[in-house]
């Protein structure tokens, strides 16, 4: 299959997002939304830009939440096919599952990454260096949460070490941006039916066999969503034009925002760009959402309250006078009037705040 165009893809899917709760206690990571859409249809509206159609989710972990927002994926251009672990298997035991489904040259992502970066111009990369494994990496001012790859002069990958304890980082700067490029034949040396990791076995091997490897540095937006903190800061990166945005949000575009069907507006109530405002919102009078917010279809926001840099999932009711500023607040949260939601503070879904409370991180 070599000189032929990749038009595969396997998303690792089945973490358990942990470092995401409580938000995905509700929804499972690879689904959380992103500006009104599941995390992943933006992966996919990536992959698809760049003629990768054939995807396959490799899941474990709440499979029902990712199907029930996802599908097929018919309507975002792509074919989505799931294969579920029993048992989760780790990065490389959630690819070997889904191995037997591919062939040629295919990419792997993990399934929290927000880029926009040029996946054909790492294709062509991989096909001039005569690369069977290549990684796209990036540099992170902080490496430790990342796994580390040093290289060669030429590009070649010297050495993949995940996550080094403090003391072992060394000079690398570079990390593992969590999307490859792999040859399909080199995912059968994955053994199956017991916990691999692509980052601590898989690679390391490779490299030790001296398969080719090569590390790919690109400069583009890139951000691993998988904390409160960074999902928040994600949406801002897109609304702000940091990121590229290649799914816009439902709704519709007025004034630098975007504001979904159905909705009402009581007077003197505003949308202050730019912001994204879900289906059927209901804003009441001098109400303020926006900028830097997104909020999820079926909010209501009362009177006098302001929704600030925070992300609302669906169905919160924000109180008369209440300030949410800075923070992330779960789908069916009632927020009391006057209260105060601070900075960095995460709701989780169904909770419920009394009024004039002061929440603060
Ligand atoms: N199918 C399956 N099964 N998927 C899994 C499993 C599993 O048992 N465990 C984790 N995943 C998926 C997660 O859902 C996520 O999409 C991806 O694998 C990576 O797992 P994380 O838990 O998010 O890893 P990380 O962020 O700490 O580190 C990884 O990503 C960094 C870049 O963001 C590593 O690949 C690092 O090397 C990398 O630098
Ligand atoms: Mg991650």
């Amino acid at each position: 299959m070599a000189g032929e165009r990749p038009v595969q893809a396997v998303i690792l899917a089945g973490g358990q997002g942990t470092r995401l709760r409580p938000l995905t206690l509700a929804r499972a990571k690879p689904v959380v939304p992103l500006l009104n859409r599941p995390f992943l249809a933006h992966q996919l509206a990536l992959l698809r830009g760049h003629g990768i159609t054939d995807v396959i989710l490799a899941c474990s972990y709440r499979v029902d939440d990712v199907r029930a927002a996802l599908g097929d994926a018919e309507h975002l251009g792509v074919r989505l096919r799931y294969v579920v672990e029993t048992e989760p298997l780790g990065t490389g035991g959630g690819v070997r599952n889904a191995a037997d489904l591919t062939a040629g040259t295919v990419f792997v992502l993990n399934g929290d990454i927000l880029t926009d970066v040029d996946l054909s111009a790492m294709v062509a990369f991989h096909g001039s260096r005569g690369s069977r494994a290549t990684i796209f990496l990036t540099r992170v001012p902080d490496t430790r949460p990342y796994g580390l790859v040093e290289l060669e002069a030429d590009g070649r990958v010297r050495r993949f070490r995940e996550k080094p304890a403090a003391g072992e980082a060394g000079a690398a700067d570079t990390v593992n941006a969590g999307a490859y490029l792999l040859d399909a034949a080199l995912l059968k040396r994955i053994p199956r039916g017991r916990v691999v990791s692509i980052e601590r076995e898989f690679f390391p091997a490779l490299i030790a066999d001296g398969v080719p490897c090569y590390g790919w540095c690109a400069s583009g937006y890139w951000r691993d969503i998988g904390s409160p903190a960074a999902y928040r800061a994600a949406q801002l990166d897109l609304l702000e034009g940091r990121a590229r945005m290649l799914l816009p949000p439902p709704g519709e575009r007025r004034d630098g925002s975007w504001i979904g069907p159905g909705g009402t507006a009581a007077g003197g109530a505003r949308v202050v760009a730019p912001a994204v405002v879900g289906a059927r919102v209901e804003l009441g009078a001098r109400a303020q959402v926006g900028p830097g917010a997104v909020v999820g279809d079926d909010a209501r926001i009362g009177p006098d309250a302001r929704v600030e840099g925070a992300v609302l999932w669906e169905r919160v009711e924000v109180g008369a006078g209440a300030v949410l500023l800075e923070c992330v607040v779960g789908a069916d949260v009632k927020i009391g009037a006057l209260a105060r939601v601070g900075a960095g503070v995460v709701l989780e879904s169904g909770a419920v705040i009394p009024e004039r409370t002061t929440l603060t991180r």
